[in-house]
């Protein structure tokens, strides 16, 4: 087993300091092991109590008893593999500029030889002062690395640079410097459907649906991307999914269920995007229907494949879609009851939504009452962010 890498998070008082409890949550779940140090005016903007809960750890404070670790800050500077301070207030880049080592996050930092990342956060103003920007560059001569800042609007409602980068994008940053991937399911098996599915009718007549098959394979994209090794059923639609993935084509729902039946054993995940057509014609013709006259087609209920699967593979987590034209909570709820799956997803379709559209918004349900919404956007972009949240739901 590889030994994690070890962070010391520094917390200084900026308006941003409420952002590092997530920046702690991320570097945690990612298997980072972290330790916090806040200076005095941290404390003002964000408890120590928040992040002991989330490191379950001791927090440094500008006042920790020193008693019991006389050289605290040699120690936390030879356990730390590497210093991230976010935010990093003006204050404390012209501190670390100047070798201040007035509390224990400064002298830690003064005595710590190893890689320090800073994510300044501060009005633009404050950013684009000439003392700030010398401090800036000569920390960067001095090989001090900074993550943000950005551009965009501030807390104080000025529009520039200086605001800190977000939590992820931080986090981004300190994968490539520790050179450590986020693969979110790195070696799990999923087994995604996707596409719509057709019933024959007669020899040339089939009965199918819109569905373009572009958000089961943007999802089974993203999965892909994600570290997982995944299999696709697809239903006939001419949206490709990466060439790598591996891919088996079926037309009916039931040459669906089949090959999700064949290949399901030793899945963690069993993911059912595709619109699986919910009749299937009862009486098969054999023989083209003739067209002269009028003929009644009977339908009946076609097989439930998600249901299907949920009941004979309960250690299985799955996830279905739900395409709704109304009534979209009430009707996801009841089906991720009735089904007894993890996860839905829902969409509200219309003929100028959702299906057979390049771009959905999703509503995740789970669990006794828990919802998520992942806002309308390009259906790639919301795969990316699908998968990600169903990262922490089955984590
Ligand atoms: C409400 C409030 C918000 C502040 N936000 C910021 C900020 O976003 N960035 C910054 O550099 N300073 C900010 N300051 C000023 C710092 O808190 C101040 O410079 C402090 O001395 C920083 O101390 P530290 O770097 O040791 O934590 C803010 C002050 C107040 C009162």
């Amino acid at each position: 087993m590889t030994e994690k890498i070890k962070i010391l998070l520094g917390v200084t008082g900026g308006i941003a300091a409420y952002k590092s409890a997530e920046i702690a949550r991320l570097l945690i779940k990612n298997d980072y092991l972290v330790k916090v140090v806040m200076t005095r005016t941290a404390e003002d903007f964000i408890t120590p109590l928040t992040f002991e809960t989330l490191t379950n750890d001791q927090v440094y404070k500008y006042n920790t008893a020193i008693k019991d670790q006389p050289m605290l800050h040699i120690d936390l500077a030879r356990w730390a593999d590497l210093i991230l301070v976010a935010p990093t207030t003006a204050e404390f880049l012209s501190k670390i500029c100047h070798g201040r080592a007035d509390d224990i996050l400064t002298t830690t930092c003064l005595a710590f030889d190893k890689k320090i990342v800073l994510a300044p956060s501060m009005n633009k103003n404050m950013w684009e002062n000439k003392a700030t920007q010398e401090n800036y560059q000569n920390l960067k001569k001095r090989g001090i690395l900074f993550s943000g800042p950005e551009f965009g609007s501030q807390a104080c409602g000025d529009i520039g640079s200086g605001r800190m980068k977000e939590p992820e994008n931080i986090l981004d940053d300190i994968n490539q410097l520790t050179k450590k991937s986020t693969k979110l399911f790195k070696d799990k098996k999923i087994l995604i459907t996707a596409g719509p599915t057709i019933e024959n009718i007669d020899p040339v007549r089939y009965l199918s649906n819109r569905s373009s098959g572009m958000m089961g394979c943007e999802i089974a994209n993203a999965f892909y991307e994600q570290g997982a090794n995944v299999l696709l059923v697809k239903g006939p639609c001419n949206y490709r999914q990466k060439e790598e993935i591996q891919s088996i084509e079926v037309k009916s729902a039931k040459d669906m269920l089949f090959s999700v039946e064949d290949n399901i054993e030793g899945c963690d995940i069993f993911v059912s995007v595709a619109a699986v057509s919910d009749f299937t014609v009862k009486d098969l013709s054999e023989n083209k229907i003739k067209s002269e006259k009028n003929f009644k087609l009977e339908l009946t209920k076609n097989i439930d494949i998600l249901k299907t699967i949920s009941k004979k593979y309960n250690n299985i987590f799955t996830i279905g879609f739900a395409a709704e034209t109304s009534e979209l909570k009430y009707n996801a709820v009841k089906k991720l009851k009735d089904k007894k799956i993890s996860v839905i997803a829902a969409n509200k379709v219309s003929f100028s939504e959702g299906i057979d559209n390049k771009s959905n918004s999703i509503t995740l349900y789970w669990g006794d009452g828990l919802e998520k919404i992942l806002k309308l956007k390009d259906k790639r972009d919301l795969a990316i962010e699908f998968v990600e949240e169903i990262s922490n739901i089955y984590n």
